[in-house]
């Protein structure tokens, strides 16, 4: 079939199986692949395991043998990705699948591309069934590394446990996958190519995301903020996704100027990066800031655009504070959030910053487990507007993803909002000195997260065995050193709108102080086991805020490696990152 055919092709062209879109769909015979179940964020493996044979196809089938038919038949499904290798095959792949079982339309971004905010901001305002994104967020790309896939449903909200439970269960009795006889789209030009009565639109993978943006902010007074000449900003696309954002919103409708850009092309390998805004690998950006007169404002985006890094002049901001700052300040300095956020809400290993905002505003506030997805009811259910994770995870029910760009964007409101009366030449209020002053009013809760990547998965296993069964007997009372347990448990969550239960989501230890150290196993690795090892303390007084929180931290850091036997487990020495 022709790429411009229009009118469906008589049934009679079309031999092999019915066709109600009027192209020829295809069976292929396949067999289970083991080991297809999503973690925290979908599928995620090395792409030379989605490039055997039947492995993508194989999941995409499963996918739709999940969804009830009046989920898809005849309807709308986006796709877009980071742009990482293997992302133009897998595109061409799943249009294919999605046409051989009924899907109507995809919309799909320009080359493949776009960002994980944008999909779901795109799910939401073209009134799409669902999407797809084609990620694996901020793990390295390339031949020799990872590649993901992720479904999201109509609110634009990552598929719940419900839906990619069942679709683990179909990649185990999977033994065909519907296909369409089409040819491969062009997806370097805008626009709409049908076949039969499927077709594919090329989208512009920024236009509908930006016009959202620019209802929740003030594009002015943010680009009253980059065009001062004394305020020097800098965003590090790491060669990901936001590349294609970042020139069209910060250069040329925020004024910001184009040297402020670095690293913006999207390459399918990051440049050779690991396109993870953290300490460790945006260490590029971080050098620049930590230098003397070094920018004032400082940010960067993962491979798929979902996470931010906040930095000042010489200055980091701990992503459990960030989301506490933005609610703290977002009445005032976003418009989206006049008459105040509804509620707010964090991860539980997220330090309790945001609960004290929570608090003083006296607004709803929730408790979930790591995972996006577990905010999403609370938004459609109107109890949720500002939420975090300290995973570089910042966002709003703007849409249902966190969102890097937003973020970056709230802050950028929010040091506007302090500064709009400032004349040229005097002081600004920096991002350090917006950061003190929520510490002086609020209290800091200082945190830091250790990470033990690429473990060998049995002792990592054996680890958390043994700390849920040291939880099973400890009681409150217990002396831990120098602290005192309030309680133990592995955290369970229940959705307060649907009811679901969510359980073994972390060891916690609970002090009387109110710190904690937390253990997990992350559900976003592709190979091995990574341990992660949260710890918290909160501290009131504002003479020892200036401390290192590593230092700070240092007695309690201690004790989670003694609680926890990690050596032993793990034969691990030291932490691979530490954030
Ligand atoms: C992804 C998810 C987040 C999660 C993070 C870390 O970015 O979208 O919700 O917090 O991964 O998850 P992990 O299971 O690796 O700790
Ligand atoms: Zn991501």
């Amino acid at each position: 079939i022709s790429p411009l055919t229009v009118k469906a092709s008589s049934p009679s062209s079309s031999p092999t199986v019915a066709d109600p879109l009027g192209i020829e769909i295809k069976s292929v015979p396949t067999k289970p692949i083991e080991g297809q179940k999503t973690g925290t964020s979908g599928l995620r493996k090395k792409v030379k395991v989605f490039m055997e044979e039947n492995y993508l196809g194989n999941w995409i089938q499963a996918l739709f043998n999940s969804l009830s038919p009046e989920d898809f038949k005849n309807g709308i499904l986006v796709l877009g990705g980071d742009g990482r290798y293997f992302n133009r095959e897998a595109s061409q792949i799943i249009i294919k699948i999605a046409a051989g079982n009924g899907v109507g339309k995809i919309l799909v971004g320009k080359e493949g591309i776009m960002s994980t905010p944008a999909v779901s901001a795109v799910i939401r305002k073209r009134k799409a069934n669902g999407g797809f994104i084609m990620s694996a967020s901020h793990n390295p790309g390339g031949p020799e590394y990872d590649w993901g896939i992720k479904f999201n449903y109509s609110s634009g909200q990552p598929a719940p446990e419900s839906i990619t439970d069942k679709i683990y269960g179909n990649t185990l009795s999977i033994s065909e996958i519907k296909m369409a006889e089409i040819p491969d789209v062009d997806l370097s030009c805008l626009g709409v190519t049908k076949y039969g009565n499927f077709s594919v639109e090329v989208v512009d993978p920024v236009s509908d995301y930006l016009e959202l943006l620019e209802n929740v902010f003030d594009f002015s007074l943010i680009g009253s903020l980059l065009s001062r000449s004394d305020f020097r900003f800098i965003f590090d696309a790491m060669h990901a996704v936001t590349g294609a954002y970042a020139k069209p919103i910060f250069v040329d409708k925020l004024g910001a100027s184009s040297d402020s850009i670095s690293n913006g092309v999207p390459l399918e390998d990051f440049g050779h990066g690991h396109p993870d805004p953290n300490l460790t690998y945006a260490k590029d950006l971080v050098d620049i800031m930590y230098k003397e007169n070094g920018p004032d404002f400082g940010a960067a985006s993962d491979g798929d655009g979902d996470r931010n890094m906040i930095l000042g002049r010489g200055f980091f901001v701990t992503p459990s504070d960030s989301v506490a700052i933005i609610a703290a300040n977002a009445e005032e300095a976003i418009p989206y959030f006049q008459g105040g956020p509804k509620g707010l809400a964090r991860s539980m290993p997220t330090s309790g910053a945001l609960d004290r905002v929570a608090q003083k505003l006296n607004l709803l506030f929730f408790e979930v487990p790591t995972g996006w997805k577990f905010f999403g009811n609370l938004m459609d259910d109107g109890k949720l507007s500002i939420c975090g994770e300290e995973s570089f995870g910042t966002g709003s029910d703007h849409i249902r993803e966190k969102d890097g760009i937003w973020a970056v964007l709230a802050w950028l409101s929010i040091v506007a909002y302090r500064n709009k009366d400032k004349r040229p030449g005097e002081t600004l209020v920096s991002v350090s000195d917006i950061v003190k002053e929520h510490w002086a009013t609020y209290g800091r809760n200082f945190f830091s997260r250790y990470d033990y990547e690429e473990c060998e998965s049995e002792g990592a296993n054996k680890m958390i065995e043994y700390l849920r069964d040291l939880v099973s007997k400890s009681k409150s009372g217990d002396e831990y050193g120098s602290y005192t347990l309030q309680f133990a448990d592995d955290f369970t969550y229940t959705d307060p709108v649907d009811g679901s239960v969510a359980s073994k989501q972390g060891v916690r230890f609970v002090f009387s102080d109110g710190s904690r150290i937390i253990f997990r196993l992350s559900g976003t690795g592709s190979a091995g086991a990574t341990v992660r090892i949260y710890i918290e303390q909160f501290e009131p007084d504002s003479s020892k805020h200036d401390m290192d929180a590593q230092i700070a931290l240092k007695p309690l850091i201690d004790l989670a490696l003694s609680v926890s036997k990690l050596k032993d487990f793990t034969g691990r020495e030291k932490p691979t990152v530490i954030t």
